[in-house]
């Protein structure tokens, strides 16, 4: 046991053998130097905390490090510089003084050496050999530590050497060393420390060869880029990308984008310039910048809006629809005076080829306006109207903004057509894409999510048509002035044939109009029998089919001009392929058939209506693709007959041994609505009282049990559809009678009767002729003989 004074270190760990410089600033620390005789002996001792300026014998270790002071010198601050050599490890005991400096009593630790087994023998191999590599791989180790270590035979001696030589051993590690007494824990200990400062200078290595064979590629590309611009400009070459970014440039000034639009372009034009014309999304970029630079933001080409002038432009191009022309008149002026409208958006509706993309080309060319169309049938996804965001792969704008591109202009007048045919599925609903673009309140700000600007379309003049408008999604429809086009007679069909389809295929085929001939007559006979549709779109390709095989006799040498004939109609046409007059007098011959008629998307059209029984047990069947509406309708009929049995002269149990049914042919095509009514009773009367019906009759209107007779829609359709098929007497609901007083000229309805009916027992009496009426029941006799409308 001996006395020794005890001087504290910060944050450093003297081991045996080791020399270690100290430089001692303290008071306390400095009078301990100075007082130290011969013997020049003290103990170091690290500090629990370093960061302690007057450590008590409680802020230290215990186990310290028996040192002797080989030199001191004094420096110009006070200080000293002292140069101290480990002896041996020794642990304090007690603390003899703390005045002036720490002096304590201490006891000397022996080293447990390892027995000389092979396992203590690898382990110090082991040390030594890591110790070897991280000295070699280490850029500030010197290299003679290497030879120092192979050179030490005392494991304890090495063990202290290597831990006083290593950098990366924290202060804590290094006194847990140096409290260890059994050698063989020390070697352990830092076997492992060394193994993993192997590994992380393997990974240091790794990393650091990455970052320089990067640095190293980039400033390769840098270089040849570099070296290759030299050479263009020495051959007179201007940069590619450069020359196409000071394009793009010139665009985007010249566009006339709004400031935030321009910011946006400017900013990706940055991004470009910095991009190597090889990167994977330089040419996305590119098309994306071009986009915006192309688009016509501030080019519009409406000119003032003349009516008179659009007036004459509307009646050059189409025929007749005196109605249609005024509303769009209406619609024009007020635009005139009001440009900024937020007023609803056009809507054509009519069966198909009655002039509804035509009208809107005609709009167009009144308002001096680039005309654009967009068909909406069938589309799915939203994205086709608004397009997909620019990070999917292949985006473009939807077909809003790329038509918008076609016409050059801000102000096009564009043609929505088939809104009725929108779809909507998984992949999103089109028609809240196509409501943010129509609807004036928003479409000042149009967000197309490739260009993720917005984009004004408030000046853009939208135009829907659609052929029916139960699909039409309500909030469309909402939106929407809907202008109806009806279909057109035979009449109208001939004089639009003449003033507009003749000579507009004689132009298209390239024929002169002096080679071919059509009279009046002939044309009548192209509706008639080659045609079977509301509009004119069947008849201008057969004329035009006619017009075609004129030119081939042009071409084959026949200079003589051509009279179409019925022969010459035969031959280019083949035979008739519409016969209706006749179709209807051999169908309604039997009695338990009736024509009755429907309202199409497609127009106006007649619907066989028959009926039959058999022996059964008072059965009711319906067939023919019926909806539920019109399975009511027949079941009403039925009751009516049923309660008025008497009245037609029918057993009040007629039903009891029979089973009837009821079918409406042409079952492919699904069939609803309740108009057919008074047919489904006519046919049950004429199949029940074997009573055959007026020959070419037809009839519509709605039924109540009681017998009333309600009026329906679409009466001039029905009219003209009766009236194609030959149809001589049609019975109507009375309250109709305003609508064909509308609708329907007198040189229409000539030579077809038309018969009003309030009650069930009216059309009776027109239809069925050779029918007995009974004795009729006292009410329904009054209403009959009043006519009295219910
Ligand atoms: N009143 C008319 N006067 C002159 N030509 C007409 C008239 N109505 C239709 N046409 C002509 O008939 C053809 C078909 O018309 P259009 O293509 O406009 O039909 P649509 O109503 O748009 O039909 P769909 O519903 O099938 O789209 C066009 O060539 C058009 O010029
Ligand atoms: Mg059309």
């Amino acid at each position: 046991m001996r006395r020794v004074a005890v001087l504290p270190v910060r944050d450093t760990v003297l081991f045996p053998h080791a020399v270690l410089p100290l430089t001692v600033g303290r008071e306390s620390s400095i009078q301990l130097i100075e007082s130290l005789g011969e013997a020049r002996s003290i103990v170091v001792v690290a500090q629990l905390d370093p960061r302690l300026d007057l450590p008590k014998p409680a802020d230290l270790h215990t186990v310290g490090t028996l040192a002797t002071v080989h030199k001191i010198v004094r420096m110009p601050n006070q200080s000293r510089f002292v140069f101290t050599e480990g002896l041996e490890r020794v642990r304090v005991l007690r603390y003899t003084q703390t005045e002036p400096f720490l002096v304590a009593e201490v006891e000397v630790l022996q080293d447990t050496e390892p027995e000389a087994t092979a396992g203590a023998e690898a382990l110090v191999r082991n040390v030594v050999g890591q110790f070897q590599q991280v000295v070699a791989e280490s850029p500030t180790l010197s290299d003679e530590l290497r030879t120092i270590a192979a050179n030490i035979e005392e494991p304890s001696r090495l063990v202290d050497f290597v831990s006083s030589s290593l950098p990366f051993l924290t202060t804590e590690d290094k006194q847990q060393l140096l409290e260890m007494a059994r050698v063989v824990d020390r070697l352990e200990f830092l076997n492992q420390h060394l193994a993993k400062e192997i590994e992380v200078q393997q990974l240091r290595a790794k990393i650091q060869t990455e970052v320089q064979d990067q640095v190293q590629q980039t400033q390769r590309d840098y270089y040849l880029r570099e070296q290759l611009k030299a050479i263009q400009k020495e051959l007179g070459e201007q940069d590619e990308g450069q020359r196409d970014t000071d394009e793009l440039r010139q665009k985007i000034e010249a566009s006339g984008m709004p400031e935030d639009v321009k910011t946006e372009a400017l900013k990706e034009l940055t991004r470009l310039s910095r991009m190597s014309p090889m990167a994977a999304d330089y040419s996305m970029t590119r098309t994306y910048i071009e986009w915006l630079a192309i688009l016509p933001w501030a080019k519009s080409s409406g000119t003032k809006i003349d009516i008179a002038k659009a007036k004459a432009i509307l009646d050059e191009d189409h025929y007749g629809l005196k109605k249609v022309k005024d509303r769009i008149l209406d619609y024009l002026s007020v635009l005139e005076l009001k440009p900024d409208m937020k007023g609803p958006i056009l809507c054509f509706v009519g069966p198909p080829g009655v002039g509804k993309t035509s009208l809107g080309r005609s709009i167009a060319r009144a308002l001096g306006r680039k005309f654009q169309r967009i068909s909406l049938g069938g589309m799915h996804d939203e994205a086709e109207i608004r397009g997909h965001r620019r990070t999917y792969i292949g985006a473009l704008p939807g077909q809003i903004i790329q038509s918008i591109r076609r016409a050059g202009t801000n102000d096009p007048v564009m043609m929505l057509d088939e809104v009725d045919k929108l779809g909507r599925d998984f992949r999103g609903d089109p028609s809240s894409a196509l409501l943010e673009a129509l609807d004036p309140e928003q479409n000042f700000s149009f967000r197309d999510n490739y260009l993720d600007v917005q984009f004004n379309l408030s000046k853009v003049l939208f135009i829907c048509t659609a052929n029916m408008l139960d699909t039409v999604p309500p909030p469309l429809l909402d939106r929407m002035e809907l202008i109806f086009l009806q279909g057109y007679s035979e009449e109208e069909k001939v004089r639009i044939a003449f003033s507009f389809l003749i000579p507009r295929q004689i132009k298209e085929n390239g024929i002169a109009p002096e080679q071919i001939e059509f009279s009046e007559e002939m044309v009548r006979d192209v509706v008639r029998h080659y045609t079977r549709e509301a509009g004119v779109r069947k008849l201008e390709q057969t004329l035009g089919t006619i017009c075609r095989k004129e030119a081939r006799r042009v071409v084959e040498g026949h200079k003589e001009k051509l009279v179409v004939t019925t022969a010459v109609l035969k031959e280019f046409l083949g035979g008739i392929q519409v016969r209706t007059e006749t179709e209807i007098a051999e169908r309604v011959k039997r009695p338990g058939v009736a024509v009755g008629l429907a309202w199409t998307p497609a127009g106006g059209e007649i619907l066989f209506i028959e009926a039959n029984k058999m022996k059964g047990k008072g059965g009711f069947t319906m067939t023919g693709q019926i909806g539920d509406v019109m399975q009511e309708s027949m079941q009403a009929a039925l009751t009516w007959v049923r309660s008025n049995a008497a009245m037609l002269g029918l057993a009040e149990d007629f039903t009891k041994d029979l089973d009837l049914h009821i079918h409406v042919p042409a079952g492919a095509i699904p069939k609803d609505g309740p108009s057919a009514g008074v047919t489904m009773a006519t046919v049950l009367v004429s199949l029940l009282t074997d009573t055959p019906l007026l020959p070419l009759t037809a009839m519509t209107g709605e039924i109540t049990l009681s017998g009333n007779v309600l009026p329906v829609g679409g009466i001039k359709e029905k009219f003209l559809a009766a009236r194609r098929a030959g149809v001589k007497t049609i019975i109507l609901p009375a309250e109709n009678q305003q609508d064909v007083e509308e609708d329907l000229t007198p040189e229409l309805t000539e030579g077809v009767a038309i018969h009003y009916a309030s009650r069930i027992e009216d059309v009776l009496a027109i239809a069925l002729p050779l029918l007995k009426i009974q004795q009729a029941k006292p009410v329904a006799a009054d209403a009959f003989a009043v006519g009295a409308v219910v």
